[in-house]
């Protein structure tokens, strides 16, 4: 079996049932995974890709992570694409007109959610395994209207950091994804969206932003590379050096 392989590895992807995630997961099945998709809602009603298996979990409940692990029992890779859309909570604004209690909220859909995936998954996790987080380009980059979005951003990476140490030989790593063209902005008004997606294309040196697909190849080969932990990958078209 080659090393890039993820046969017979049980793939788990927290927010896999749409956007970035659902990529991730057909990529991984693709490579002969195991798939597994948790998100809340959606997958009732849309189960998009049949090879995989569907779980109704929220990642802001730890009785319903508990669940989710409890039926998986072994797992060897977790990638994480959950957060709380931005777009909808109206936090991409200037700090004046922030509102703390949305702010908040996006801190425990994106930040704490993510850790209670964590906590949740290493009495499961293989001990070759590994985990891979979401936080975004806005971590590093200056971005307008984007200082809360940009600080649980940050806070992600510091912690995945700490992580990395703390959990080896089990790999830690995170994806800081450029803007990307997924249901998140859906909750955007049309043509907010447009100028939105035009204003970042004139500044990212590719011209344009990212498909689901390029940006789910960096969750898989933090899964695939064995040596990689503690890092944080980038694909964001350039945008860190504009
Ligand atoms: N798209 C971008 O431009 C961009 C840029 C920078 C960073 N990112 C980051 O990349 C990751 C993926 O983004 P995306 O654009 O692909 O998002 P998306 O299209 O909005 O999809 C989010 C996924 O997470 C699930 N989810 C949300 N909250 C959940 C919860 N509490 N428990 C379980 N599942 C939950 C959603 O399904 P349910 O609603 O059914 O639960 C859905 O499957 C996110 O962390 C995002 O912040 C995205």
């Amino acid at each position: 079996m080659s090393a890039y392989e993820l046969k017979n590895k049980t793939v788990l992807v927290v927010g896999g049932s749409a956007g970035i995630g659902l990529e991730v997961a057909r990529i991984a099945v693709e490579l002969g995974a195991n798939v597994h998709i948790a998100s809340r809602g959606k997958t009732k009603v849309n189960q998009p890709l049949s090879q995989a298996t569907y779980h109704e979990c929220d990642a802001k409940s730890e009785v319903s992570l508990a669940a989710l692990f409890s039926k998986l029992n072994r797992v060897d890779h977790v990638a994480m694409t959950v957060h709380e859309s931005a777009a909808r909570l109206g936090i991409d604004t200037t700090a004046e007109k922030m509102n703390l209690s949305a702010a908040m909220e996006y801190a425990d859909g994106k930040f704490w959610s993510q850790y209670r995936v964590v906590k949740a998954a290493l009495p499961h996790l293989a001990p070759d395994g590994s985990i891979t987080l979401s936080s975004g380009v806005a971590s590093r980059a200056t971005m307008a209207n984007h200082s809360a979005i940009s600080a649980v951003n940050a806070s992600i990476e510091a912690c995945a950091r700490q992580l990395a140490k703390e959990l080896a030989p089990r790999r830690m790593n995170v994806v800081a994804p450029g803007v990307t063209a997924t249901t998140t902005y859906d909750a955007m008004p049309a043509d907010a969206r447009e100028q939105f997606v035009q204003r970042i294309a004139a500044v990212v040196p590719l011209k344009r932003i990212a498909r689901a697909e390029e940006i789910a190849l960096a969750y898989v080969f933090a899964m695939q590379c064995g040596y990689l932990t503690g890092t944080v990958l980038d694909p964001s078209g350039g945008q860190l050096v504009a």
